[in-house]
């Protein structure tokens, strides 16, 4: 059974609290880029970007650039250098979290390096908070580090002689700030960061994922908008490092930074990502929200990386719904019920309310019977229980209700709005990642119980004059 995200915290094993754990929550409800508000221009929402770039290691970079840019491909400019990063070129919105996914030697910690300034881009822009750091002097990039741009390394990087809120202050420290203000502020992040209690241990007193969470603290207490993470949980055994994903996603939501986050891990890409980039040989292959990457892969490659998702907790309603079909209203009556539900061959139809809000369900053979009573209100049958889920929900929480009811699950917005039904053939088949493909047949459940003639005779049988069948 999955925990509800309000029964997982982020409590560290090693502090002797209950933990509960679920073996891989659901990802998160998504958090698409903020769109840019009135008053507010488009480069003001955008944190990073990076345009063209380019990164060559070796004898010759600049030669390995010109001639990638000419058109020759990597293995013929070997002898030249090494292309880390080739043609580079994407946006990150403010408040999102943008990872880069890919195999060990992709490029990805090239990329990163050149987003903060500490690898010079061969060819290529960057802008941090509108402004290029590509090409600066040292000194004004050293600014834009301290003041836009913090990083959290794979191995902590702590200093080990000093205590954890030394550690924490450090940054703070060297630019100067006075002994008080910087443990006040240090405090306040280890109580953010979940290590209360733990400011004067020293680093290896700790567990991995508590010295994590020092690395953590000490990129958080320099303030920056921007948190370049390479790498940041690999170093962490499973559980922990689940705990540590969702706590950075809740710190994500409390701070509203800018994350970069890079990983090989798929299910942590697709856990952590607002957007995935995929890395490839230097080069980035897809853009993409997790879903549009595991339904929309932009190649063989891509396809092959996200064959082993696990798309229960990726997907979600939203992308595998089907529109609604046999649907009718509280006002329309049950012998439009009845009608409908013959047409389209089912056993329930989806009723909405007169201001369109969904009701609920109603199924052939109530229908049928109010039909035979000459009954004209719809609402007296109308099954209340039909299940109905938001567009965010993973189809993880999908799979219960869908086992228990032969009903097709209803997705309404936050106003009661009917979306899209699931039902459980869709369902089994986006899990499976096989195709409903029926050809021109829309998918119909449950299956008519009444025959269709039987429904028709009963309409003539109880037709009002002038009432069409
Ligand atoms: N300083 C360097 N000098 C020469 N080649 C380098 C240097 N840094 C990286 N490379 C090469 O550039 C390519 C990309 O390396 P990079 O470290 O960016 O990959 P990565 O995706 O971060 O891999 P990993 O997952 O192993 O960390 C590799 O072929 C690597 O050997
Ligand atoms: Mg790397």
């Amino acid at each position: 059974m999955i925990a509800p995200a309000h029964a997982r915290n982020g409590v560290e094993a090693g502090h002797g609290l209950p933990v509960r754990h679920s073996a891989h929550p659901t990802r998160r409800p998504s958090r698409r880029p903020r769109p840019a508000c009135r008053g507010e221009s488009v480069t003001e929402t955008i944190a990073v970007k990076a345009d063209r770039l380019y990164k060559a290691f070796g004898r010759r970079p600049h030669e390995v650039v010109k001639k990638m840019k000419a058109g020759s491909s990597r293995d013929e400019v070997s002898s030249l250098g090494t292309a880390a990063v080739i043609d580079a070129s994407f946006e990150v919105h403010r408040g999102e979290i943008f990872v880069v996914m890919g195999l060990s030697g992709s490029g990805k910690s090239t990329l990163i390096r050149m987003l903060n300034g500490l690898l010079d881009a061969t060819s290529g822009t960057v802008t941090v908070a509108g402004q290029p750091i590509t090409g600066i002097p040292a000194a004004q990039l050293r600014d834009v580090r301290r003041k836009n741009i913090s990083m959290v390394f794979q191995h902590f990087a702590l200093l080990p002689h000093r205590s954890v809120i030394d550690n924490v202050a450090y940054g703070l420290e060297v630019q100067g700030m006075g002994r008080e203000e910087r443990l006040a502020k240090a405090r306040t992040i280890i109580r953010l960061v979940g290590l209360d209690g733990w400011a004067d241990s020293l680093p290896s007193e700790l567990s991995g994922g508590m010295q994590q969470r020092v690395g953590l603290g000490r990129a958080l207490a320099a303030d920056t908008d921007v948190l370049l993470m390479d790498e940041a949980f690999s170093a962490l055994d499973p559980l922990i490092r689940r705990e540590m994903q969702e706590q950075l996603i809740e710190l994500q939501a409390e701070l509203g930074k800018t994350i970069i986050f890079i990983t090989h891990d798929l299910n942590e890409a697709m856990f952590l990502g607002d957007r995935i980039a995929v890395m490839r040989d230097g080069r980035i292959v897809q853009i993409g929200t997790p879903e549009e990457i595991l339904t929309d892969p932009a190649n063989d490659y891509v396809a092959q990386f996200v064959q082993d998702v696990d798309r229960a907790r990726v997907l979600t309603a939203a992308s595998v719904m089907e529109p609604v079909r046999a649907v009718v209203t509280t006002t329309g009556g049950p012998r439009a019920a009845l009608r409908i539900m013959r047409d389209f061959q089912t056993s329930a139809a989806f009723v909405l309310n007169r201001d369109g809000s969904f009701a609920g369900v109603v199924r052939d053979r109530d229908v049928l019977k109010l039909v035979k009573a000459g009954d004209a209100d719809l609402r007296s049958i109308i099954l209340g229980d039909a299940v109905s889920v938001s567009p965010d929900a993973p189809l993880v929480e999908l799979v219960e209700p869908s086992v228990e009811s032969d009903l097709a699950i209803a997705v309404v917005d936050e106003k009661k709005r009917l979306l899209g039904v699931i039902p459980r053939v869709t369902l089994l088949a986006a899990l499976g990642n096989v195709s409903t493909n029926t050809g021109d047949l829309p998918v119909i459940e449950p299956a008519a119980t009444i025959s269709v003639s039987m429904i028709t005779e009963t309409l003539r049988e109880t037709a009002l004059e002038g009432a069409a069948l």
